[in-house]
């Protein structure tokens, strides 16, 4: 896949049915025609609804933030990819550091994971980052390096081109504390130096890889306009549609 300016909106578990549509509707309006894709990360209950609204505007998809790695059966309360998509949503968040952290979310299954929604033709949008102590022992490039390497990296080459990575230093995520555009370029310039590697350059150079952490309309421009930083994954900013409309407009 060609590589894309993203924002990305995570929604995590906030805004009810009503609320949901209400902020979607608002970002579909706004969005006017911005030729940077957007993406709404929603809640499953809000799937379909925000999938229909945003069906009317180009540039705007949908994104699931979670989903099972088996294709159906006995999983109480699971969801599958295959009902992702048969709602309409493109895009599956995969490995947050909130499901890596509170649902024991390991390599393996997120490596399977990763697997389902590739066969299905939907999009990974692959987390990965370094919680405070790795970046304080300055080992934080080695921390994303084998999270890559056990969940992405067994992917055959015309896999893996269609995956987007979000780089979360989880020390960012909803503390304020954003990554200086010093830090994101550095991590976003190892990681892709990491898919040349494994890869090749041609595909390290197509890859989008978003930063995620603390994004705000007040730092995003500066953010994206690192040469390795092609946009964001937003969460507590993706919440009021004015915001998450100057962020779409930052690159
Ligand atoms: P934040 O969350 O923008 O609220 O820091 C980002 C994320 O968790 O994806």
């Amino acid at each position: 896949m060609k590589r894309q300016q993203i924002a990305a909106g995570n929604w995590k578990m906030n805004k009810d049915y009503k609320e949901g549509r209400d902020l979607a509707k608002a970002i579909a309006d706004g969005m006017g025609n911005s030729e940077n894709l957007a993406i709404l990360g929603v809640p499953a209950t809000h799937l379909k609804a925000v999938s229909g609204i945003v069906k009317k505007v180009a540039n705007l998809e949908v994104a699931a933030q979670n989903c099972h790695q088996a294709e159906s059966g006995a999983y109480t309360g699971e969801i599958s990819v295959g009902m992702i998509k048969s709602v309409g949503a493109k895009y599956v968040i995969l490995g947050h550091s909130e499901r890596r952290e509170y649902f024991n979310e390991g390599h393996e299954l997120l490596a399977a994971k990763v697997n389902t929604v590739l066969e299905k033709r939907l999009i990974p949008i692959f987390c990965c980052g370094e919680p405070l102590a790795i970046r304080e022992a300055d080992t934080h490039v080695a921390h994303v390096k084998q999270q890559l390497e056990e969940s992405l990296f067994h992917l055959k080459t015309k896999d893996f081109r269609k995956v987007v990575i979000a780089y979360e230093p989880i020390w960012a995520i909803g503390t304020g504390v954003t990554a200086s555009p010093a830090q994101a370029q550095d991590m976003h310039k190892a990681i892709r130096s990491l898919i040349a590697d494994r890869y090749s350059v041609a595909v390290a150079d197509e890859t989008t890889i978003l930063y995620g952490g603390s994004v705000k309309p007040a730092n995003a421009k500066e953010l994206f306009g690192q040469p390795d930083v092609d946009g964001g994954l937003v969460g507590g900013a993706s919440l009021k549609a004015a915001d998450f409309l100057q962020i779409i407009d930052s690159f």
